[in-house]
């Protein structure tokens, strides 16, 4: 079997639409744009793409957005007092701070000061709170994309076997938790797992967000699964690849996103919807 490519570039493209139509409908109703504010400190040049493609999206969507580039040696305390502006800001809908920060800050108190109706990225204590107990508000981008991408191909939850490989709280632990929701049977696997092949073989839906090139071998792949790969790794060669070795397991799934062009896509697209749902709430 060759498995067929889930694409996450038509998907995020859809959900850019519905996005653009919803705002375009708000400004004729004679209501504001949302407004996101995205927050980078320092120079790392991963994240300095990141933030470029969010705002040059935020845009393309119609959205006003609020850019704040502060230099690496930029203070908890400044951040803290520039969060506690972007909170009272009636205009600023979204906050997003672009992590890692550098290594002299402490991310989470930051993350936890964002008011949680602001909190695009669904990393606050209450909006994972809120998946946790099955009713969720803002939900994690890059987990809540992934399951557009699973819906797109109709995927059956109810009675498959989910395996999530790796714990992180960005990808691994909202993917779980969303799922659950959907009635998947969870494993989720991490540094510590013993016999990942084991668990590998076992799922019917496959999603890889260690960050470590071709850690999951294609052999150890279920026959006709759905493999999500997450991974996001810049090989010596300058070439993009996932945690999934891609020919191989191609070979035996039934359905597989690329690497770039899969779940990449999807994590903008669904900061976007997310600033718009917490725009729609505020409708101020
Ligand atoms: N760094 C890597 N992924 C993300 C993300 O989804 N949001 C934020 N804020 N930073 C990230």
């Amino acid at each position: 079997m060759t498995a067929k490519l889930i694409d996450g570039r038509q998907v995020s493209a859809t959900v850019r639409e519905e996005v653009s139509a919803r705002v375009k409908k708000r400004l004729q109703d004679g209501k504001r744009a949302p407004g996101l504010a995205v927050v980078l400190v320092g120079e790392d040049p991963a994240s300095q793409i990141y933030v470029r493609n969010k705002r040059r999206d935020c845009e393309s969507v119609g959205f006003a957005s609020f850019q704040y580039d502060l230099g690496a040696d930029a203070t908890q305390v400044q951040l803290e007092s520039l969060i506690d502006d972007l909170n009272d800001n009636p205009e600023v809908d979204g906050i997003l701070i672009q992590l890692p920060l550098p290594p002299h800050l402490d991310a989470d108190p930051l993350l936890l000061r964002i008011h949680p109706d602001k909190d695009v990225d669904g990393f606050h204590p209450y909006n994972l709170g809120r998946l946790c107990q099955r009713k969720p508000e803002l939900r994690p981008c890059t987990p809540a994309g992934i399951i557009r991408l699973l819906d797109s191909i109709g995927t059956n939850y109810k009675g498959a076997h989910a395996l999530v490989v790796g714990a992180s709280n960005i990808v691994g632990r909202p993917m779980a938790l969303e799922l659950l929701l959907k009635g998947a049977t969870i494993t989720v696997a991490h540094r510590f797992t013993q016999d990942l092949a084991g668990y590998v073989a076992q799922a019917d839906i496959l999603v890889a967000a260690a960050g470590k090139p071709g850690l999951i071998k294609g052999e150890w792949v279920k026959p006709g699964s759905t493999v999500i790969d997450v991974g996001m790794n810049r090989l010596d060669s300058g070439k993009l690849c996932g945690d999934v070795e891609f020919d191989a397991a191609r070979e035996r799934a039934a359905w597989i996103t690329p690497v770039p062009g899969g779940v990449g896509p999807m994590t903008i697209a669904t900061l976007l919807q997310n600033a718009l749902e917490a725009c729609e709430r505020r409708d101020i």
